[in-house]
């Protein structure tokens, strides 16, 4: 298992490139299903649970022909496309639960095997099959899979989501595409990544229309071929912000929409850094004292994401004074704050509030990534300990993480993987 060494402290300077957003291309690669036609996708991430998901579609009939680069994709379907989505391939990515609202919408049935939890949490998807159910789909649940099917189309309805999730709305717009009539969801989650969903099925001569967290869609019969351009990575452009505050650095961040990081650019701002927008880019330059914030709390879009949550944590334990962090989002979403520990944090949890003194003087050590968003956060600790870390089980980063370390030793990190 591959691990990364990290000889710190390290100040970020220079220019990074922000790939394209992994979550943003999942919920689009599960809406081609819906296509006849195929479908040209560019700036797709090279990460792993992109990955997954082409083989993912691959096991259900897709013929998925790569550029050179693997950043660019044309999806092809067949005929009569499977609808049988295993666990060996769910399981290592639960976004594959995003295949079911396509897989209903235009082939009338799927068994796909439950996602299961992850360290994060328990990740239900109770909200996805409640809201599908409502469109006509019929299941039941038997030895971990969902067996789903529908008599004929499903049927627009009127769906109101208990509570905000992203996968839920993303499911539930894509299937409602080929529905019969009109489909009104509220409650729906907004982030940018789901707007760039939308965008790209409207390009495709869907009828999609949103008003705040009200999204109406009106059914068609079928989708037209489409080339799309997907959205850059706001979590991977948030990281990078964070890492230029965190190290009194000198950051360009190029290929990023500054708009869809407003709540984390404002935040950084508190703290001290300096920052300017343009078009395409942000100029971060970090504060030589870090200002602590004492109730930071992550929640949907347009509030601060808690994917960049352990980030965060990370730039609190290096500022002047006491800070709070509360992640309102997923029920276990601090498994950093052990690590961190042990690089000299001082943190105390007590229920979903992370209660960090500051000033910490990070002491290099070994360290363990649990998921995605914790492990980028480890690195980002390392980056500003004194001495060699290194940090283990990197397939963590690799999932969402286009070659993490070739843009940080760009941008002056001493950083090098290891098998
Ligand atoms: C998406 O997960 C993202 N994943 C997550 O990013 C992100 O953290 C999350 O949205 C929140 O922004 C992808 O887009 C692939 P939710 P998702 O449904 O859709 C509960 C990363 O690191 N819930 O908005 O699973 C759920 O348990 C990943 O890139 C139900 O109870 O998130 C959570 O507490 C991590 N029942 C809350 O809602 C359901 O049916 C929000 O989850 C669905 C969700």
């Amino acid at each position: 298992m591959d691990k990364f060494l990290i000889n710190g402290p390290c100040k970020i300077k220079g220019n990074v490139s922000i790939s394209g957003s992994k979550n943003a291309s999942l919920p689009i690669l599960a809406a081609t299903l819906l296509f006849d036609q195929p479908v040209i996708l560019r700036n797709l991430p090279k990460v792993r649970d992109i990955n997954t998901m082409f083989n993912l579609l691959k096991s259900l009939g897709s013929k998925i022909i790569l550029s050179k680069d693997q950043k660019s994709a044309k999806i092809i379907n067949k005929k009569n496309m499977k609808t049988f989505a295993s666990y060996s391939l769910v399981k290592t990515m639960r976004g594959s639960i995003l295949v079911l609202g396509p897989l209903i919408s235009k082939y009338h049935k799927s068994k796909i095997s439950l996602p299961g939890g992850c360290l994060i949490g328990a990740r239900p998807v109770n909200y996805h099959l409640a809201a599908l159910k409502k469109l006509g789909m019929i299941y039941e649940l038997k030895d971990g899979y969902i067996l789903a099917k529908s008599r004929g189309n499903l049927k627009g309805a009127i769906i109101n989501f208990p509570k905000i999730s992203v996968g839920a709305t993303e499911n539930s717009i894509i299937a409602a595409c080929l529905a019969k009539g009109e489909t009104i969801l509220k409650n729906c989650a907004i982030e940018p990544e789901i707007k760039d969903l939308t965008n790209f099925l409207n390009k495709a001569g869907a009828k999609i229309k949103w008003s705040g967290r009200t999204c109406k869609i009106t059914g068609v019969v079928s989708l037209s071929k489409i080339e799309y351009s997907v959205m850059a990575d706001r979590i991977e452009a948030g990281t990078f912000c964070v890492a230029a505050a965190l190290t009194n650095g000198n950051l360009k961040v190029k290929n990023i929409n500054p708009r869809t990081i407003t709540s984390e650019i404002n935040l950084l701002k508190k703290v001290g850094a300096k920052i300017k927008i343009y078009k395409n880019e942000i100029l971060i330059r970090g504060p030589k004292k870090i200002k602590s914030i004492r109730n930071i709390k992550t929640k949907e879009f347009p509030g601060i994401p808690t994917d960049l949550q352990a980030q965060l944590m990370v730039l609190m334990c290096k500022a002047v004074g006491k800070s709070s962090i509360t992640e309102n989002i997923f029920e276990n979403r601090f498994m950093h704050v052990a690590e961190l520990q042990r690089l000299g944090a001082k943190i105390n949890i007590k229920n979903n509030t992370a209660k960090i003194k500051g000033k910490t003087k990070f002491i290099a050590a070994e360290l363990m990534s649990s998921d995605l968003r914790a492990s980028v956060a480890l690195v980002l600790a390392a980056i500003v300990s004194n001495g060699k870390s290194c940090i283990n089980r990197i397939y963590h980063l690799d999932r969402g993480y286009e070659k993490i370390e070739n843009k940080l030793k760009k941008v002056g990190v001493k950083i090098k993987r290891i098998k």
